[in-house]
């Protein structure tokens, strides 16, 4: 039997060998001679003379191979009471039409193509179509509103959007053709066309000469066959939040995207072709672009299309009856998930009414998973708990427990240990690395594993200033952490301004820019404070221009509308304050940290660089009276 320690170390020994041995689990249109590509270093890429396309890996091969008739997706709706099941057959035949139609309007390789839809079938058809023609899509998640699509489209340049009528939240639909309409009105670039998925709980008005109809436009068309594209062609664009209102793009290289998914297929997850596999996340993230989508189908899995939340679709029990239903062997979600229905069913009430016999473990990932949350999992579903930790950047895990290889001891509070690929380092600030169990930079020695980012699109200085330029020779993951005696990584914290709200990345800054926009504000910092549903929640604090004499409350309420409006809904911006000056330290920094540590009510040190300490007592002050910074 092989043990991690064994795979581990053969990767270390000869990396290039083992990533080729790796890469003959794929279909390629030209085989790479060889592996990693470093002759631009530190930019690095891999596979790169090779030819392959995502999508015959992804869909066709699988119908060649005779699994033609094994679903390859499943929808499972709560919010609109339907299930559905698409063939591998049936996926091929509807992504080639797609593709077909696409070209037929000048879809080419290269050109870029955003994504904005729900999570229904055509989500990943659509990425699918773009993968067969070597298009480059950008998925842009449906919380999302108008302006942050606008700056998606000004950074890609799409030729199309595609994109759905409307989706379903509870309790409201999300009509997402007004927001694609003022997010083109906003954008300085104009797609030459879009695509519209009618859905039947709103039909969308099209506009004449631009938008054409989902179904109407693929008819009589001739479906596209897979276009052969270079290793490090992108596979897609996907943008996550930074320091700053800009987000950052990030590139996913094709065959790296490739290998190394179907690798963790069952490796990390331990699923086998034709296994059902569920992560519930949504495409509009890395995990659903990985995991719901392309990972599970390259490996020739059956992937779940879940359009529903974990509390309320209708009940805290909706993912033990999927999980049942389906007969899913490994199951994905955020620790926000489990404790929204832990909240619900803290005596798993609900667990109790299915059989989960099928499922084998759970793994979670996102954002850090509590101990108190992990142990619930664990002793409700009576499977191991992996917790596992990536980035949008990697797009796979960095560390986890790789259950196809060896049950391995799992450690509560950990995120495991390195995949094959990821040399994970703990740094000082001057960059050295230091001993087991103490604190420090979370990084990983180049070159990162296949998959992983090759640079930021159209950003290559800010690809190396925010990862490569603070530790050279190093990928800096902005997250802080320590490694103990065993090898086990432990993420404590980020170290820069982004934070996580239900599993989601924001950005404070881009909140920031779009509060100082507000008239009435002279001044602000957003800083995310703790919170028990969601881990973390965005809190604003207002600094009013002289002379405004306006209620506070009004201002307030103002300002959390402008970030709906302008990031979106899945921002959850909600607490805001009005304080007349924000503490600082002699330089001007703002003391994000202190005030965090304030909010949620924690000891903390004064920092020695204060510029004036009474500031605290008044922030404290105007947060008590909201329930904070107490203690
Ligand atoms: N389209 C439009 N709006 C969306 C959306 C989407 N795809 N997803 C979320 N939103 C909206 C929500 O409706 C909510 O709006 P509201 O302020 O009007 O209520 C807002 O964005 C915040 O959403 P969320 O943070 O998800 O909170 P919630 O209260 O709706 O749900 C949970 C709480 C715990 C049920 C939910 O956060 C959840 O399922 N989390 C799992 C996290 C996850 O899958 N993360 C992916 C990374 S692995
Ligand atoms: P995203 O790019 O949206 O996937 O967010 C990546 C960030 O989420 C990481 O840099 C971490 O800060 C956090 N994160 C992801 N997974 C974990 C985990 N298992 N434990 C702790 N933090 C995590």
């Amino acid at each position: 039997m092989t043990t991690y320690a064994e795979v581990y170390n053969a990767w270390k020994n000869d990396p290039d060998g083992f990533w080729m041995k790796q890469a003959e689990a794929i279909d390629w249109d030209r085989m790479p001679t060889k592996a990693l590509f470093d002759d631009n270093a530190p930019l690095y890429e891999w596979f790169k003379d090779g030819l392959v396309n995502t999508c015959w890996n992804a869909v066709d091969r699988h119908v060649e191979q005779g699994r033609g008739e094994q679903p390859a997706i499943i929808h499972d709706s709560p919010v609109t009471h339907t299930k559905r099941e698409i063939t591998y057959v049936e996926l091929r035949n509807r992504v080639a039409t797609l593709a077909g139609a696409l070209r037929a309007k000048g879809v080419e390789k290269g050109d870029r193509v955003i994504i904005y839809m729900p999570m229904i079938p055509e989500a990943l058809e659509a990425m699918l179509a773009c993968a067969r023609l070597g298009a480059i899509h950008s998925v842009v998640f449906g919380g999302f509103a108008s302006h942050e699509l606008a700056v998606r489209i000004d950074d890609c340049k799409p030729k199309a959007i595609i994109a759905a009528s409307a989706g379903i939240e509870p309790g409201r639909v999300v009509h997402y053709k007004p927001l694609l309409d003022g997010a083109i009105d906003q954008a300085t670039h104009k797609p030459d066309f879009c695509v519209i998925f009618q859905r039947e709980q709103e039909v969308a008005e099209l506009k004449e000469g631009r938008d054409v109809n989902w179904h109407g436009f693929q008819y009589g068309v001739q479906p596209a066959d897979c276009v052969p594209v270079e290793g490090d062609h992108p596979a897609y664009i996907l943008y996550t939040s930074g320091t700053t209102g800009q987000p950052k793009g990030v590139i996913r290289p094709t065959a790296g995207h490739l290998v190394a998914l179907n690798w963790s297929m069952k490796n990390l997850y331990n699923v086998d072709p034709g296994d059902v596999f569920w992560a519930a996340s949504d495409v509009g993230w890395v995990v659903g672009h990985s995991y719901i989508c392309y990972a599970p189908l390259i490996h020739g899995n059956t992937t779940i299309v879940f359009e529903g939340k974990p509390v309320g679709t209708p009940d805290a029990g909706t993912f033990w009856r999927v999980i049942s239903e389906h007969n899913v062997r490994s199951f994905f979600t955020a620790p926000t998930a489990f404790r929204a229905i832990k909240r619900e069913d803290p005596r798993g009430e609900f667990v109790r009414k299915y059989d989960l016999s099928c499922l084998r473990t759970l793994y979670l990932a996102g954002e850090r998973a509590d101990p108190d949350t992990i142990n619930w999992a664990k002793e409700q579903l009576q499977v191991p708990v992996v917790d596992h930790w990536w980035q949008t950047e990697t797009g796979w895990a960095i560390t986890g427990i790789p259950m196809g290889i060896e049950e391995m001891e799992i450690k509560i509070g950990s995120s495991g240990v390195p995949m094959p690929g990821y040399d994970v380092q703990i740094l000082d600030e001057a960059g050295q690395p230091v001993g087991p169990d103490t604190l420090g930079a979370v990084a990983i020695k180049l070159p990162l594993a296949p998959g992983t980012l090759p640079t930021l699109w159209n950003a290559e200085d800010r690809f190396r200033k925010s990862y490569l330029d603070h530790f050279p020779g190093y990928y800096e993951t902005g997250d802080a952490g320590m490694i103990d005696a065993d090898g086990y990584l432990y993420i404590m914290a980020r170290t820069d301004d982004v934070i996580n709200v239900a599993g989601h990345r924001l950005s404070t800054g881009a909140m920031e820019e779009i509060l100082a926009g507000h008239p009435d504000v002279a001044e602000c910092a957003v800083i995310g404070v703790t919170d028990q549903l969601k881990g973390q929640l965005p809190m604003g604090f207002l600094c009013l221009t002289k002379g405004v004499n306006r209620e506070h409350s009004e201002i307030v309420k103002e300002c959390v509308a402008r970030v709906r409006d302008e990031i979106g809904p899945v921002a959850a911006f909600k607490l805001a304050v009005v304080v007349d000056r924000l503490p600082k330290t002699r330089s001007g920094k703002i003391l994000r940290a202190t005030m965090v540590k304030l909010a949620d009510g924690e000891d903390f040190k004064m920092p020695a660089t204060i510029d004036d300490p009474a500031i605290l007592d008044e922030i404290r002050a105007a947060l008590q009276p909201i329930g904070y910074a107490k203690g």
